[in-house]
This record gives structure tokens, sequence and C-alpha cells, in this order.
């Protein structure tokens, strides 16, 4: 009997558990009702009565030990989980080492439009994301019953029709000419949204970039030359630049920017649907009623302004063609850029 009870002691000593499922049969052999060690309990009634102290204080030794090397298999176990050292490990190997993040492309572009602007004279100025409806439309001109105040465009904030989610930077200018006097010379980057279903063109939310240059004498030539410029700065010297009439409420008179196309160099390809020209950039000079309703004196100060999509340069930049890669965060998409910084 004595024996019986220093082969279970000795087992229990003995046992290990490296997952769970040993750790269970262990509970079942040496904890439970029905284990091993309740079995010698049972068996306490055939022994003599002139042994049961002993023997009972052996069995009571044997329950101890087991419940002791239970925690200690658990505690073992779980540090192993987590990633601790089990008898499996080879602690000399060499770790794994960490994979670096590495700059989004989208902010990466952001900076070189910062630095390219910044080189000839520009600062960086900044403004709410969460606009009133005069900040974003009336004070840019734009009409009563202009399309893009209506539903689809505009994220209202709680259906009050004053409040909104700024569909493009121009408001910033608004700010900017409100509070500052002439010169005023800034690039406003920043986040956009407008109501639109999300697809390979278009999203909720973009990022644009917003130029301002408000001073005595500023003319269409220098808007001109300033996004001459910046696009060869940007895109390499031998990129042909042309300016198309447009409209915008703000401006007048108005131009859309291309660039000749980055792939086909001009001979026509799917991206610039074979015109050999790709759109950057709407501009012109700042409307006097603009700067009429931000304070500014139109009779003495000119000025020009610029808006262009972050995203899109940076497509035309990384062959982008599907939008929705920049918000989605997929690792094969960001290594690709891994080496910008
Ligand atoms: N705000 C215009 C847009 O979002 C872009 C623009 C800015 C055009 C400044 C002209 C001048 O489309």
């Amino acid at each position: 009997m004595q024996e019986k009870v220093d082969v279970i002691l000795k087992e229990v000593e003995e046992a290990k558990a490296n997952t769970q499922e040993e750790l269970e049969q262990f509970r079942l052999k040496f904890i439970s009702k029905k284990s091993v060690v309740g079995d010698l309990f049972a068996e306490l009634k055939n022994v003599p009565n002139d042994q049961k102290k002993a023997f009972g204080m052996k069995v009571n030794e044997v329950k101890q030990a087991a419940q002791a090397k239970f925690k200690a298999l658990i505690d073992n176990l779980e540090t192993s989980i987590q990633g601790g050292a089990s008898d499996h490990e080879d602690l000399t190997l060499p770790s794994a080492g960490h994979t670096l993040g590495s700059m989004h492309p989208l902010n990466y572009i952001r900076s070189q439009i910062i630095e390219i602007f910044e080189r000839i004279g520009f600062n960086v100025a900044d403004g709410p994301e969460i606009e009133d409806d005069f900040h974003n439309f009336t004070a840019l001109n734009f009409p009563e019953n202009h399309p893009a105040r209506e539903m689809q465009d505009t994220f209202f904030i709680e259906k009050n029709p004053d409040i909104l989610l700024r569909t493009h930077t121009s408001n910033v200018q608004v700010r900017l000419m409100q509070k500052q006097k002439p010169p005023i010379r800034s690039i406003m980057p920043g986040r956009v949204y407008r109501n639109e279903a999300i697809s390979a063109r278009a999203h909720c939310v973009f990022h644009q970039v917003e130029g301002l240059y408000i001073d005595k004498n500023v003319s269409f030539v220098d808007l001109k030359q300033t996004l001459y410029h910046f696009a060869k700065e940007m895109f390499g010297k031998d990129t042909k630049v042309r300016f198309r009439p447009s409209y915008f409420p703000f401006t007048e008179p108005s131009a859309e920017i291309d660039i000749s196309c980055q792939i086909c160099k001009g001979d026509g390809c799917q991206l610039c649907k074979y015109t050999g020209w790709v759109e950057i950039a709407g501009s012109g000079m700042v409307d006097p009623n603009v700067l009429a309703n931000c304070g500014i004196d139109n009779e003495e100060y000119t000025g020009f302004a610029f808006g262009m999509g972050i995203e899109r340069i940076s497509q035309l930049k990384f062959r982008v063609n599907d939008l929705r890669l920049y918000t989605e965060n997929d690792v094969r998409f960001l290594k690709q850029f891994s080496t910008l910084h």
C-alpha cells in the first residue's frame, strides 16, 4: 500500500503539461473526485486501525503535492502561451526582428507639395474641418441655389444646414483673409468631405491643398508661373502644362490646369482618355466680391488661388488606379512605399 502511494507521488512530481489537454489529463488523474488520489482516500477504511494515521498523513501529502503541481503546471503553460520560453524553444536563435512602418504615400506627397511651395515663399495655414455655410460657401460667392450646396454633395451636421463638413479647403482662404492683412502667401493642406459613393474614382473623404496669394499687382502671370514651377518640380522638367478656361464661383477668370500625361508622355493612353493631358488643379484670380466679403480692399489688392487633390497628384506620381487603396491600409499596398521618407 505504501509503495502504491510512493509511485503516485513520483508520478505527480514528474508530470509535465505542454498543452491544455495534458493539463486536463493531469487534473482528471490526480485532482478530480475520481482521481487516483481520491481512490487512496477510499482505501483508508480498509487499512488496519494502527496504520490509519500514518497512511492518512501520507495520502494528504500526495493530495497537497498534486494540487501544488497542478498550479505550477497552469502557470508554466500560461507563460509559454504568452511567448515565454518552453522546453521546445531555442533561446539561441536570433530574434524575428521588427517590421518598420513607412510613410503613407499621401503624407509623402503632402510634404513634397509643402516643400515646393515653401521654397518660393508660401507658408502653411490651417482651418477647421467642421465649418459654417458662410466660410464654405457664402463668402466664396456661391449663389443661393448652387448645386454644390445640395444634400448630395455636402455633409451637414445634425440636420442644421448652417454647419457642415467642409467640401473644400477654400474655407481657410476666407478665414485667412478675414484675419490677416495682405500680403498673404499661404498654402492650406487638409481633409475635405463630399457625400459621394465610394468607388475607384471617388471617395467621401479626401485631401486638398489650396493656395492663396494676395498682394498689390498680383496678376494671372504670377498664377501661371507659380503653377508651372510647381508642375515641373513635382513631375519633372519635361512636364508640359496647360491652362484651360473654367468656372468657379470664387475666381474670375478661372482655369483648370492640366499636365502632360505621365504614363504615355502625351501620346494618348487609358489614364488620359487618349487626350495626352490630365487635370491636376483648379485655379483663378480671386473674385473681387470674395475679397470684399472677407474685408479686403479690392481696389488696392488682387490675388490668385488654386486648389488640387493630394490623392490625384499621388495617383499620377505612383500610378495608383484605385482611390480606395489609400484608406484601406492593406500592407501589400503600403509596403510598396517603404523607401519613401
Ligand atoms: N475649391 C475648388 C474645388 O474644391 C478648387 C479651387 C480652389 C479652384 C481655388 C480655384 C481656386 O474644386
